[in-house]
């Protein structure tokens, strides 16, 4: 019998890098999924599904070496209902400490049709898939595609057939998020009644959240029995996203009165997985997001924040520490000194050798000149400026001016290093960014396409550093650019050339089209 403390454990698997991965346009890079998986693996995550290895070459390379650098969390990698996937799957995450092999095939009438399969071949390829993957690994995690949309009879023969062939964690997907939460709940409760072997299996459940319900449903799934949600961090994800991690875990800790479950996951660590998601995605958080957004915890109105002062519980149901958001008063200043930015940094998870502390001391005080205030978001946004900003990068921006307003045409004089040798040229565009966009390609002549150009303010206020991330793809290779300055343009041009440079690093590593998904998860077998 399984003690009282493990009924309430409800595991947290997280799929930020592979559902939310496949969101378009949300592609991460190697080393940013390397990153963010050992993020999630510190902050108590229970199982990380790491890619689809299959997809890509790029694909497999990044599970593999997650699996590599594992230390608590299960690395789980996904696989479709045959057993080429099966093996390369496994062929990646082998190498982890806990490694876990999911396969799924879409069950529904809708999704049986594609490969036109039958009840009984599908039946069939189930009971072969799941039974080749247990061969390989004890843990195996077998879904049921669109089992919201899949006939009840039909949907406890098929979880049942993957019980008896060895799957060890039962996924309930509500793959185009499209039940509610009393039906997410009846369909768990049901499946634990009715299957035989159910007891024995964990069941899970995996939300989208096309009509705003994947948390609900989530949770009303655990009511029900289920012992692992599946969810994304900023519940970033296809359409609307999955159900997201830091609305599930906090709900769970906030109302544990009436949802007396618990998680391992330490919900200070929320914020700074959040802020890097975001920024590597280029998916930004809503600033009215539940958690997680810039608003979640301001408290705008005269009312509002005199009850605060009196007493934070009249309007605050979570205290922001208890999500790791620190003072989000001004912090620093033009006066602030070394020790006091090490402090700050420290607070951060950002320990420094005093060589780096020098060079961020010094950018910290440059923006100081510029910006009187400068807040956490500031400090963060420069902190990352510093680790992209590499003195040994071949292409450099090194001075840029340049000409706008309402009559045109805009021109940019740029300044640049290019393997050591000093280049300038003028260039015009449609606006100040399209000019300095034109003048680097003139300088540094390339065929990347533009993917994505994003500008984000750090904090309020017309002194506010902007974060611009810019993503390009070049022969399947995809990267992503990122940089901060009070100057717009600027921060333009540095975030470019930041993706120019990675992708010259890439095209010295790898092949071309090692990005390119060659398979699509939607052909489920
Ligand atoms: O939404 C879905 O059905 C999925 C499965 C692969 C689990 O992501
Ligand atoms: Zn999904």
């Amino acid at each position: 019998m399984t003690s009282k403390s493990e009924q309430d454990r409800v595991l947290i698997f997280d799929t930020t890098l592979r559902d939310g991965e496949q969101s378009p346009g949300a592609t991460m890079t190697h080393d940013e999924k390397v990153e963010i998986a050992s993020m999630l693996d510190d902050m108590g995550v229970d199982v990380i599904e790491a890619g689809f290895p299959i997809a890509s070459q790029g694909d497999f390379e990044a599970v593999r070496d997650i699996a590599k650098q594992a230390r608590n969390s299960v690395i789980c990698g996904l696989s479709r209902a045959n057993i080429g996937d099966i093996d390369r799957s496994w062929d990646a995450i082998r190498h982890a400490p806990q490694p876990r092999i999911h396969t799924f095939v879409g069950t529904s009438p809708l999704h049986r049709a594609i490969p036109n399969l039958n009840q009984d071949e599908l039946a069939n390829l189930i009971h072969e898939t799941v039974t080749h993957a247990r061969n390989l690994s004890d843990n195996v995690q077998w879904s049921p595609m669109d089992a919201t949309r899949t006939e009840l009879d039909y949907l406890c023969r098929v979880v049942e057939i993957a019980i008896k062939a060895g799957a060890t964690t039962l996924n309930i997907p509500d793959t185009v998020g499209y039940t509610a939460p009393r039906e997410s709940a009846d369909l768990i409760r049901m499946l634990i009644e009715k299957v035989p072997g159910a007891d024995e299996v964990v069941f899970s459940t995996h939300c989208h959240n096309d009509l705003g319900m994947a948390t609900a449903n989530s949770l009303a799934a655990v009511e029900a029995g289920a012992r692992q949600i599946e969810c994304t961090i900023n519940g970033l994800g296809e359409r609307a996203g999955n159900t997201a991690l830091e609305e599930v875990v906090m709900a769970l800790k906030v109302r544990n009165d009436i949802m007396p479950y618990r998680t391992d996951v330490d919900t200070t660590k929320i914020m700074a997985i959040s802020r890097r998601v975001a920024t590597v995605s280029g998916f930004s958080v809503q600033y009215n997001k539940a958690v997680v957004g810039k608003n979640a915890f301001a408290h705008e109105s005269g009312i509002h924040q005199d009850g605060m002062l009196k007493n934070a519980e009249t309007f605050e149901i979570m205290r922001p520490e208890d999500v790791g958001l620190t003072e989000t008063n001004i912090v620093m200043g033009k006066h602030s000194g070394r020790a006091a930015l090490r402090s700050k940094l420290k607070n951060f998870g950002f320990e420094l050798a005093d060589n780096q502390l020098n060079d961020m001391f010094v950018r910290f005080k440059a923006l100081a000149d510029r910006k009187k205030e400068i807040y956490d978001d500031d400090l963060l946004a420069l902190m990352r400026d510093s680790e992209t900003d590499a003195v040994h990068d071949r292409i450099q921006v090194k001075s840029l001016r340049v000409v706008c307003g309402t009559d045109g045409p805009q021109t940019a004089e740029l300044v640049m290093l290019v393997d050591g040798e000093e280049k300038s040229c003028t260039a015009t565009g449609d606006g100040p960014v399209d000019a300095t966009f034109n003048a680097i390609k003139e300088l540094f002549s390339h065929e990347a396409r533009l993917q994505l150009y994003q500008v984000h303010a750090v904090t309020e206020g017309t002194d506010a550093q902007a974060t611009v991330s810019v993503r390009m793809e070049e022969d399947g290779r995809i990267v992503t650019g990122q940089s901060a300055d009070t100057d717009t343009v600027v921060a333009s041009a540095k975030a470019y050339v930041n993706a120019l440079n990675k992708l010259l690093v890439r095209r010295a590593n790898s092949a071309p089209n090692d990005d390119v998904k060659t398979v699509s998860f939607r052909d489920s077998v």
